[in-house]
């Protein structure tokens, strides 16, 4: 079936034709209009200026992505939009958006969770990958480790108490100039350090959980700790060590949520997935316990709307089915 699926639970706006069948896994067409330049002078995301950059593109890149996709409305099967968790004001322009298209044009529409849809990411990587599975989404919003039972049955395992690791990555970041989004550029930096050079606390509490304020404040420390001494910063080695206590930290939880849940496969998703240091301590992990390990190409782990289309499909074939009272939601509950 062909699904239209649109996404605006943050500062990308995004659409996408995805088929989606009996082992079809396909994107027709994928487009994301980024925020980031609106974003970078305030060093964040504004909500209220998201929502409105939202409403200004949303219906252009709707068209642009049937025209790629050769798809015309008629023929889509569903409409599927993120509904929850996200910023409400930008979830809000999305969730009102589709329910006008799926109902002036009569098509079933389906809400679906932002975290799910990280997760499915993988499943357009990977033709084969099916539930049961370990999965951890990493983004600039969250940092959950979950128990993907099925494909709509999932349990989490552990989280964040209090920053994601993405904000971590961009707090880091924004200590050492780097703007708004810096996780990419920390990892370009990180190639050319020494990851032993500075000893930064882990982000792994005992337990399973993570807690990446301190690591956050530990950079910030660092930093002015230099400056007052008028050393010279080292923005390599900070970016090295930084994502050494991540990749040490994230590993660690890991290991210790596949001992608890038994899974042989382990899926990583999400914006931060798409870090190279990440990546690599991960797959190692996996290979060292002979654990299958998947994750998405780099431009299928930041936010898109073709991962909110695979997990709609799988949504939608247990029966589920939004009205017109569907509204959109800040926190979900996977
Ligand atoms: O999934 P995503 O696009 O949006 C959310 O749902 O949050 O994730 C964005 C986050 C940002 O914090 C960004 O800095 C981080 O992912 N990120 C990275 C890398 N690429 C993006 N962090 C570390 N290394 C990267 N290569
Ligand atoms: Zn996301």
């Amino acid at each position: 079936m062909k699904i239209l699926a649109i996404e605006s639970s943050c500062d990308e706006t995004a659409t996408a034709v995805v088929e989606m069948g009996d082992g079809v896994r396909r994107i027709l067409s994928s487009v994301v209009a980024s925020q980031i330049e609106i974003h970078k002078r305030f060093g964040g995301v504004v909500p209220e200026v998201a929502g409105r950059a939202h409403i200004e593109c949303i219906a252009r890149i709707t068209r642009e992505t049937l025209d790629e996709s050769e798809t015309a409305l008629s023929d889509i099967d569903a409409i599927a939009v993120t509904a929850r968790p996200g910023l409400i004001g930008a979830l809000l322009v999305g969730v009102n958006f589709a329910k006008s298209l799926a109902f002036a044009n009569r098509k079933p529409l389906v809400d679906v969770d932002h975290i799910r849809g990280h997760v499915a990411a993988a499943y357009l990587a990977h033709p084969d990958l099916a539930p049961p599975f370990l999965a951890m989404v990493a983004s600039g919003g969250h940092t959950s480790i979950i128990d993907v039972r099925s494909y709509t049955d999932y349990a989490l395992v552990a989280g964040t108490r209090d920053d994601a690791v993405g904000e971590a990555f961009d707090k880091a970041a924004r200590v050492l100039g780097i703007p708004y989004p810096g996780g990419a550029e920390m990892d370009r930096l990180a190639d050319y350090g020494d990851e032993h050079a500075i000893k930064f606390p882990s982000p792994a509490l005992e337990g399973g959980e993570f807690s990446f304020s301190g690591l956050k404040t530990a950079v910030i420390n660092h930093v002015h700790t230099c400056e007052q001494r008028g050393e010279e910063i080292n923005r390599e080695d900070i970016a090295s060590s930084f994502t050494r206590a991540v990749c040490d930290g994230i590993c660690r939880q890991i290991a210790l949520a596949l001992d608890k849940t038994g899974r042989e496969r382990f899926v990583l998703a999400g914006g931060v997935a798409a870090n190279s240091h990440l990546r690599a301590s991960l797959s190692e992990l996996c290979e060292s316990r002979g654990i299958g390990f998947y994750v998405p190409p780099k431009q299928l782990c930041g936010d898109n709307a073709a991962m909110i289309g695979a997990q709609a499909y799988y949504e939608y074939m247990a029966g589920v089915r939004a009205s017109t009272s569907l509204n959109a939601c800040a926190t979900g509950e996977l």
